[in-house]
């Protein structure tokens, strides 16, 4: 049954309550991948000890995240939700697979470089270097075929491709060669135009109402040359009107034409969108609430999730012993 089913592996870090831009770039990819596959669904939280080892937060944020997956439409029936770090055959699989590649070959990794330039990192932990060797592990663990990123994350799938070429060459044929499945919406930039992070603090979260949307968006950058009212805007360089583009879509060609012809102002343009946007969230607000009001059923969703996950690794750890003839 699941076993003719191609295998979809997810995964983020636990960066606690989620954002719009994880909206539309990933969640509701994952909510439509839903039916056709067998999904997995890993909270990386191994992971976020790369870039911070303090892990107070680590469990709570988990727990933030996992409830806007559920509000957003993940069912933990049919696609298991689990953490990392409770499923030990990961560090198992981790340290196999860090012989099977070279250093110089993650440290040519380009989201590694970028990381480093953007946190302004000056040494390195050799986890860190290792990054995408875990996320190998991950993917491969549940034999994932398909694995939707955010181009990003593409030469880290990349990177998981050769370990498995690397592995079947060596050992004989135990994993497929998964393939990235680019998000094709475009992204949600943060309300200063930089990428959507909530520690950048440019985020409407998904657990916003109303009055914090219009709050927000009220600081949000528009068209730099629509100065006054009045003044014509360029909606195509307008971070509010790519907001109405996926939050307001049968009101944008009122909206372009209000912009250019300079009818509409900024400042009741973003309230417009605002109300839309709160509308769209609306039931994903309402759903947290419900959702998070049960705390131990959420714990029993992350039981029931990590023993599944573990007899799938479970499994996939005997043949890789076996094949390796280990043990
Ligand atoms: N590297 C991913 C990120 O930073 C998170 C991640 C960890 C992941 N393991 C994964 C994503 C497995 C997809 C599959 O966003």
């Amino acid at each position: 049954m699941g076993q003719l089913k191609k295998v979809i592996l997810s995964g983020m870090r636990p960066t606690g309550k989620l954002h719009i831009g994880h909206l539309v770039g990933a969640l509701e990819n994952w909510v439509s991948l839903q039916g056709g596959y067998q999904n997995y669904h890993l909270i990386a939280d191994y992971h976020a000890l790369t870039t911070n080892p303090n892990t107070k937060q680590i469990y709570q944020n988990s727990i933030e995240m996992l409830i806007d997956w559920l509000a957003v439409g993940i069912d933990p029936k049919q696609s298991p939700v689990f953490r990392q770090s409770q499923i030990k055959e990961h560090a198992e699989l981790h340290l196999i697979f860090s012989m099977l590649i070279t250093t110089s070959r993650l440290e040519r990794n380009p989201s590694l470089k970028e990381q480093v330039r953007d946190l302004e990192l000056d040494t390195l932990a050799y986890g860190h270097l290792g990054y995408p060797v875990l996320q190998a592990a991950d993917i491969l663990m549940y034999k994932g075929n398909l694995v939707p990123v955010g181009e990003d994350q593409l030469p880290h799938v990349e990177i998981s491709r050769e370990i498995a070429r690397r592995f079947n060459a060596e050992y004989g044929s135990v994993f497929p060669e998964p393939e990235g499945k680019v998000t094709t919406f475009s992204r949600l930039s943060g309300l200063d135009g930089r990428k959507m992070s909530k520690s950048l603090n440019n985020a409407v979260l998904l657990s916003d109402d109303e009055d914090t949307i219009k709050t927000k968006l009220r600081t949000a950058v528009t068209d730099p040359l629509k100065v006054r009212k009045n003044d014509p805007g360029r909606p195509d360089v307008c971070l509010v009107f790519s907001y109405h583009n996926k939050f307001n879509p049968t009101a944008v060609v009122d909206i372009r034409q209000g912009c250019e012809s300079g009818a509409l102002g900024c400042v009741e343009c973003k309230l417009k969108c605002s109300t839309q946007i709160a509308l769209a969230l609306k039931p994903i607000r309402e759903r947290r609430t419900q959702i998070e009001r049960d705390q131990n059923s959420i714990r029993d969703i992350l039981t029931d999730g990590e023993r599944l996950a573990r007899a799938v690794a479970q499994k996939t750890m005997n043949e890789v012993r076996e094949a390796m003839a280990l043990g």
